[in-house]
């Protein structure tokens, strides 16, 4: 694995490991599981693997409350397995990117346990926020500050003696207390976690919820509508970007490691920050993530990306969709196709044509994937599964949906287990009963029948990635908008020559003629007529002769 800019280029899957592959039967999706589909991520044509996290967890938020930094959970394997998996992978030719929650762990976490046997003011509460609280019995919360799962961001605890005690920070469920940034044990204890997963062979890092280890130890209450930023109590403050500086420093002392920030803030100036030189690789796109269907406002998205992108000299990265937000396909499919985490129930609320969400996810994955820099799959994206929004309340298991009593319905919907085979579920996911129960329509969604059926997601999928691999133009390098109208985003892409076997993004020049790809997303109620090409390389649905249909994209070969 020669190219140690890898990263700029590179498409990456994203394995939510509890519903990918069940490999003991238990119901649960873990390590043996995806051992025993490498092959199948191999065809794919994908380079890298994100994991969700896998580590020991009393699984209050999905694994997202760590109690063991060092290990893999029990239900999902062992660290033998994990060691057996990255190597299969490197074997394969497919990176490994593990996901590292440095906000906050779990409340089973030893630091934690221990901070609760200790006494206020002690070395081991200053680890976490411990505060006492307001009032004369100190029975209200240290400040008004919520959770992002609702309800408070506090609770308060039982002192070892039986008294009532302090109170302990958690910007998300109780479960997940925030840790201290601010205290040097934490700094050194995550360097420690970072080395400890390189030296088994990590290639990445996903750093969960980047912009929220920092927090202003006054504790000042948060102001209504306050903007993240320099001024705000525990989102985006200056000086988390002194925690990435040395996290950065850490990975260039190995080769081609990538940290990658998952960083929720609207302003496109301060998430440019966090990919300085000498900080963070890459961040997800949220904003393109979040982007209705249409052609204007992708192509604002698009252009303030690589906009927002080039001064840092970063690579950008496109992303439909995660395990936090509805499906691609349903959301596509809706009469408002615009997506955000504070708005789900509207959204679910909202009637649902998955036939068009589909034939649109299929247009979306071209344009994505033809996009300057990486590309991110979300698990179950490449087969067309859509968001699942009728699981019984009783087997719902999203902190966010107990948390606000049924308000937001949460993320449930988006983990569902994968369809691998069969016509009625588990769908080969496992021989036992799926975590989550999946829709018995996904027959037609299975891996086994998507594999070679002409038109289908998978198929378009495998082709689309061949290719994006294949051509030079495509992944990390220039793009030109081409004249189009309304309602139609055009670019050429390979404004550039590359020597025969010449690895890298190549040097900048005239171009090949008979290289570089066209790529033609009609976002418009129309058809449009094709411009100039020389040939077709893949379409995401039937074209009309030189007309292109609504809701369809095609790459052309391009004609100079
Ligand atoms: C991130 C994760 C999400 C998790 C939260 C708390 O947003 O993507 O799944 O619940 O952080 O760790
Ligand atoms: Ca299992």
């Amino acid at each position: 694995m020669p190219d140690l800019a890898w990263w700029r280029s590179a498409a990456i899957y994203q394995l939510y490991v509890r519903s990918f592959a069940d490999g003991n039967g238990d119901g649960i999706g873990d390590l043996a599981g995806v051992r025993a589909h490498l092959p199948y991520l191999a065809g794919l044509g994908i380079d890298a693997i994100w994991f969700n996290p896998w580590y020991p967890s009393p699984m209050s938020d999905a694994g997202y409350d760590i109690s063991d930094y060092r290990d893999i959970d029990p239900v999902f394997g062992t660290l033998a397995d994990a060691d057996a998996l990255i190597a299969e992978a490197h074997a394969l030719g497919i990176r490994i990117i593990i996901d590292i929650v440095p906000n906050h762990g779990s409340d089973r976490h030893p630091w934690f346990l221990g901070a609760l046997a200790a006494s206020p003011g002690s070395a081991e509460r200053d680890r976490f926020w411990f505060r006492p609280g307001r009032g004369p019995a100190g029975d209200l919360p240290p400040n008004d500050w919520q959770s992002i799962f609702g309800g408070p961001a506090w609770t308060r605890i039982t002192e070892p003696d039986n008294s009532p005690g302090q109170w302990y920070l958690h910007l998300f469920a109780p479960e997940q207390p925030d840790f201290n940034w601010a205290n040097p044990a934490v700094r050194a204890e995550f360097e420690d976690v970072l080395r400890f997963w390189f030296d088994r062979g990590a290639d990445g890092i996903r750093i969960d919820s980047a912009a929220l280890l920092s927090k202003d130890a006054a504790l000042p209450e948060v102001t209504p509508d306050q903007p993240p930023g320099p001024a705000h109590p525990h989102t985006d403050r200056d000086d988390v970007h002194e925690i990435y500086r040395s996290w950065r420093a850490l990975a260039d002392g190995y080769q081609g490691r990538v940290l990658i920030g998952e960083i929720w803030i609207p302003d496109a100036a301060r998430l440019a920050r966090y990919m300085s030189p000498g900080e963070l690789h890459t961040v997800f796109n949220f904003p393109y993530l979040s982007c209705p269907w249409d052609a204007a406002r992708l192509r604002e998205v698009i252009d303030h990306t690589l906009a927002l992108h080039a001064p840092v000299g970063a690579a950008a990265t496109w992303v439909l969709s995660n395990h936090d937000v509805d499906r691609i396909v349903s959301r596509y499919g809706r009469a408002d196709t615009a997506f955000s985490l504070e708005r789900r129930a509207y959204f679910h609320s909202l009637p649902t044509d998955l036939e068009l969400g589909t034939r649109r996810a299929r247009a979306a994955a071209l344009l994505t994937m033809a996009l300057p820099g990486s590309v991110y799959v979300y698990q179950g994206e490449e087969l067309g599964l859509w968001e699942v929004q009728d699981i019984p309340d009783e087997r719902r298991q999203d902190p966010i949906w107990r948390r606000t009593h049924g308000a937001d319905p949460g993320r449930d919907g988006s983990r569902v287990p994968l369809p691998w085979a069969g016509a009625e579920p588990p769908f080969g996911f496992s021989p036992g009963e799926p975590w989550l129960p999946q829709p018995k329509e996904w027959r037609d969604l299975t891996v086994e029948a998507e594999a070679g059926k002409p038109g289908s997601m998978l198929e378009l999928y495998r082709a689309a990635l061949a290719l994006r691999r294949a051509e030079p133009g495509l992944g990390d390098g220039p793009m030109t908008w081409l004249p189009a109208g309304d309602g139609v985003l055009a670019f050429d892409r390979g404004h550039f020559y590359r020597g025969p076997g010449v690895p890298g993004p190549g040097v900048p020049g005239p171009g090949v003629p008979g290289a570089g790809v066209r790529c033609v997303v009609n976002v418009s109620a129309t058809a449009v007529r094709l411009p100039e090409h020389a040939g077709l390389l893949l379409a995401s649905g039937p074209l009309d002769g030189e007309l292109l249909p609504p809701d369809s994209a095609v790459w052309l070969r391009r004609s100079s």
